[in-house]
């Protein structure tokens, strides 16, 4: 590059200019946007640590739908908070679970909507693991370990029974080992061949999941999830979660969180076909959120670059508690 030959600036001239040599765009049909569904009539409660984000019992999520239809984002992603909890996550893979209930009622009244369904069992199990465990003494301790094989068992009956309430896909978010292969399984053996698998391929034991588990009531009782989530300090073990994963049979691949990840969110994008997922999750929002309560950052200027900066890193789509205000500001164009 020879100055004053070369002059970058001269394609950052005008607005015009620059809107023709953009390199990455991102649209509404890139948003998907998380709903927190519970039992109860009449609730429309705000999680604290997340303004703008609420728990719906049934008779009330249909204005959320509505609005989320309306600013024309095609895709949300359910989690439930049941009403009970015991040892195996039962009410996960309940017929009239609160996930398998709020599907039937958003697909009824709005068919085009697609519903993703996540598959843990964290919300539903008494002792807050996404798998079974059991207690073992060691040395005079009892130590609690998630049984990563029956696991799988539980995490397919939640898959088939979303499946059968009309969830569009599954979304399995546990970390278990062959997730993927038993959930394509278990879905093709009971009819759903064609209902696809958003695999949480990459997933982080990340601080940045507070907000979320308090406000899905998931915290674990005992102990973290390291053993199955993984090191934050890890790539090269990415690409081998996702390579299993391919080689198993998901039709779409997740890195999460977002924002502390974008090489993870590179590298995957490099290595595999798959469409790719970004989860930008509860504490990064959170973050944005309260620093633009105190007025220390512009919330639209914020929001509207990290979503750009993680479509650039190689996000096809991203799921974003973001999403509605983000799909208003795209289409105003001020
Ligand atoms: C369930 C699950 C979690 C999130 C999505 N699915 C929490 C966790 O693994 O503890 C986090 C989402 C967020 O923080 O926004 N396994």
């Amino acid at each position: 590059m020879v100055f004053p030959t070369t002059r970058l600036r001269r394609l950052r001239k005008t607005a015009a200019l620059r809107n023709m040599v953009r390199e990455t765009v991102l649209t509404v049909n890139d948003l998907i946007m998380p709903i927190f569904v519970t039992h109860g009539t009449n609730i429309k409660e705000e999680i604290s640590s997340m303004p703008g984000v609420y728990h719906f019992s049934l008779d009330r999520l249909d204005e959320e739908i509505n609005e989320i239809v309306q600013v024309g984002i095609q895709a949300i992603v359910l989690f439930g908070v049941p009403a009970s909890k015991d040892a195996v996550g039962s009410s996960a893979f309940d017929t009239n679970g609160i996930v398998q209930q709020a599907t039937r009622q958003i697909k009824a009244a709005h068919p085009e909507l697609l519903v993703i369904a996540d598959t843990c069992l964290c919300q539903y199990t008494d002792h807050g693991h996404c798998g079974m465990i059991h207690v073992h003494e060691v040395n005079g301790c009892e130590i609690g370990e998630i049984d990563n094989d029956e696991s799988l068992e539980y995490l397919v009956r939640t898959a088939v029974s979303q499946a059968e309430a009309g969830a569009d896909i599954i979304a399995p978010s546990n970390m278990m080992d062959g997730f993927v292969h038993a959930i394509r399984a278990g879905l093709d053996e009971a009819g759903y061949s064609d209902v696809p698998i958003m695999s949480y391929s990459v997933k982080y034991a990340s601080a940045f999941y507070g907000p979320f588990r308090d406000a899905a009531h998931s915290a674990p009782q005992f102990g973290d999830r390291k053993t199955y989530q993984m090191d934050p300090a890890n790539v090269r073990e990415a690409v081998r979660e996702a390579e299993e994963d391919v080689l198993e049979g998901a039709d779409m691949l997740m890195v999460k969180p977002a924002m502390a990840y974008m090489d993870v969110i590179r590298v995957i994008k490099d290595q595999f076909d798959l469409p790719l997922v970004a989860y930008n999750v509860s504490g990064e929002y959170s973050m944005v959120k309260a620093a633009s309560k105190l007025g220390w950052i512009d919330e639209r200027a914020i929001v509207t670059e990290l979503l750009l900066g993680l479509k650039r890193a190689g996000t096809d789509m991203i799921i974003t508690y973001h999403a509605k205000d983000a799909a208003r500001w795209l289409s105003d164009r001020s």
